[in-house]
């Protein structure tokens, strides 16, 4: 069982909430979250108003919003809405402005390359082929990611080691390949952490959670998961465990995006 393999009891599933399941207060905890307040009130102190915090809705972004709000740093919360999203994700866009005052920046793929991609190859192309599917990644994820971190000197994710081996070695600060420093404040915390944060400090999270679906993308390559399943295990389901990423976090230049297809 590997460390980002998720671990609840089978018996008590089924009722439970996400909180119920994974939160739990482990060893060294405190010093995990003062670690984390520091890389987020130095990388404000020496980037200010270049900082964006890229959000995915997800329990970990969730967790740096509330860091954000809580330290009373004023960064952009920004999240890529990719047009097949849940509703139950959409929904705390409206939880997070009413809890933190927090309005997010919304950034959607061209409407013309969403059109286009779909009349050629259909609503559900991503099933086909590797290529396919991130072709949709790259219209609908990494065009707009482009435009939402121009002008930013650095940003702000929810990545953590236990994640996937291909996160193993995943650093609090690094270069993003095209010039910006990358924050990744939650490298060293644990599922658990998470969720011992979001039960403490009453952070709103994704339904979606609540129904084995620790890791949540665009609903049509988001399933929820079976006790003893990796944590991103229903993600592209259908893919090798090697393809498992959507580019968000390989460093690819404008240059390699053209020749994909798609206007950097
Ligand atoms: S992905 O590459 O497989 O999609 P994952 O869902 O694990 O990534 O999220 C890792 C981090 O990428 C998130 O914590 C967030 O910082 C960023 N991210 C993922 N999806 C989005 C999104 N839709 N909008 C903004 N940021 C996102
Ligand atoms: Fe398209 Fe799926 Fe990628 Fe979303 S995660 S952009 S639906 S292939």
């Amino acid at each position: 069982m590997s460390s980002s393999t998720i671990s609840a009891l089978p018996g008590s599933a089924a009722a439970s909430t996400a909180i119920a399941l994974y939160a739990r207060a482990t060893e060294g905890f405190e010093a995990r979250l003062l670690r984390s307040r520091a890389v987020l009130a130095d990388a404000f102190g020496a980037d200010g108003n270049s900082l964006l915090q890229s959000s995915s809705l997800g329990a970990e972004d969730m967790v740096i919003t509330a860091l954000i709000a809580e330290l009373g740093l004023p960064v952009t919360v920004a999240t890529l809405d990719t047009g097949r999203l849940h509703g139950e994700t959409l929904a705390l866009l409206a939880q997070i402005e009413s809890r933190y005052g927090i309005k997010v920046e919304i950034f959607k793929p061209v409407n013309e390359q969403v059109v286009q991609f779909v009349r050629k190859r259909g609503e559900n192309a991503m099933y086909e082929s590797l290529a396919l599917r991130k072709e949709c990644c790259a219209i609908r994820k990494l065009e707009p990611l482009s435009r939402m971190l121009a002008g930013r000197s650095a940003w702000i994710t929810g990545l953590r080691r236990e994640q996937s081996a291909n996160r193993a070695e995943v650093p609090f600060s690094e270069p993003d390949g095209q010039g910006r420093t990358k924050l990744n404040p939650l490298a060293e915390w644990s599922w658990a952490d998470v969720w011992h944060f979001i039960e403490t400090h009453q952070v709103p999270y994704n339904a979606l959670h609540d129904q084995f679906m620790p890791s949540i993308g665009c609903a049509p390559c988001t399933r929820a998961i079976a006790v003893g399943e990796d944590f991103r295990a229903g993600r592209w389901w259908w893919e090798d465990e090697n393809a498992k990423e959507c580019g968000l976090h390989q460093a690819k230049s404008n240059e390699e995006l053209k020749k994909s297809g798609v206007q950097a």
